[in-house]
């Protein structure tokens, strides 16, 4: 199985002769969006939901993309087949390229556009099982969280924060309101309605979170899309995480203290089959 390859600018090399210049806008100002993909037995799964959501997030930077969606497709699929990694994640950045350091935009400056496909970082089969811990953490985000930027220093620092308290994930609070996670979209089940918040501004509005509230339809579950309180969320029966490349997690546990039963229950048991079947049947 190799490595894992990279296209850089329709260049494909593998990750020790990939090189992007010092004054790259992503590597100064953290100019530019992205986006994940899971790749599942050689096959991308959702890459035109993510392409349009790059694309989104391009516009709303005011950054062109420098191909067409199908070229970006076409280019994509063949990286991945030529990397040959059956279970993988393709990673999609573009930034606002490379020119001398100013804030304003600079012009004539073709964007950096850059693809790299990686063995996937696979979630231990035990926290699957098990479910995993949230640490909450003030949301100190900027106000566009819908725009799927490369500026996540604050995603990284909680992160960081819930693994040194022994947690997977955190999550994010804003007035009181549970937003999302650094990587996921956050569920809780009331025992009458699966509530996740809207996807307005507070949020990226996850592909994963799209299909787990239509998988949850399509079980005769009710959805709600509102703000969800801090209080409401630890006291719900169930908190499910979902993401590109967590897929759904269980949270058993937030701040220390025990989601529901405290082990991960029958929606999320019911919810992460049918992810992995719709999965199963969209990559046959
Ligand atoms: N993150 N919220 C945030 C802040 C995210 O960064 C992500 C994904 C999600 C879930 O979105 P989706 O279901 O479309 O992957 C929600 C990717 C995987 C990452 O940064 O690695």
């Amino acid at each position: 199985m190799s490595e894992g390859l990279v296209w850089l600018n329709g260049e494909i090399l593998d990750f020790a002769s990939a090189k992007v210049s010092v004054e790259d806008r992503g590597f100064q100002f953290g100019d530019g969006v992205y986006e994940v993909v899971r790749v599942y037995q050689g096959k991308p799964f959702a890459l035109k939901e993510h392409l349009e959501r790059l694309q989104r997030s391009a516009r709303e930077i005011e950054l062109p993309l420098p191909l067409s969606l199908a070229d970006l497709a076409a280019a994509a699929e063949d990286l991945i087949a030529r990397a040959g990694i059956a279970e993988a994640e393709l990673y999609i950045q573009l930034t606002r390229g490379a020119a001398r350091r100013n804030h304003l935009f600079p012009s004539d400056t073709p964007p950096t556009l850059v693809m790299t496909v990686r063995q996937v970082r696979l979630i231990p089969p035990e926290l699957r099982e098990q479910g995993i811990r949230a640490l909450t953490v003030p949301d100190e985000r900027w106000a566009r969280c819908d725009i799927k930027s490369i500026c996540l220093l604050p995603n990284v620092l909680a992160k960081e924060r819930a693994h040194r308290a022994g947690a997977f994930e955190a999550l994010f609070v804003r007035e009181g309101v549970v937003t999302e996670g650094t990587s996921s979209n956050v569920f809780a089940w009331t025992g009458e309605e699966l509530v996740t918040p809207v996807a307005d501004h507070r949020i990226l509005s996850g592909i994963t979170r799209s299909f787990v509230l239509r998988l949850a339809q399509q079980h005769g579950y009710r959805t709600v899309e509102r703000d969800l309180p801090l209080a409401e969320l630890k006291s719900a029966r169930e908190v499910i995480i979902a993401g590109t490349v967590t897929e759904l997690l269980a949270v058993i546990a937030i701040d220390g203290e025990p989601v529901g039963e405290g082990t991960p229950g029958p929606i999320f048991r019911q919810l992460y089959a049918a992810y992995r079947n719709m999965i199963a049947e969209r990559v046959r």
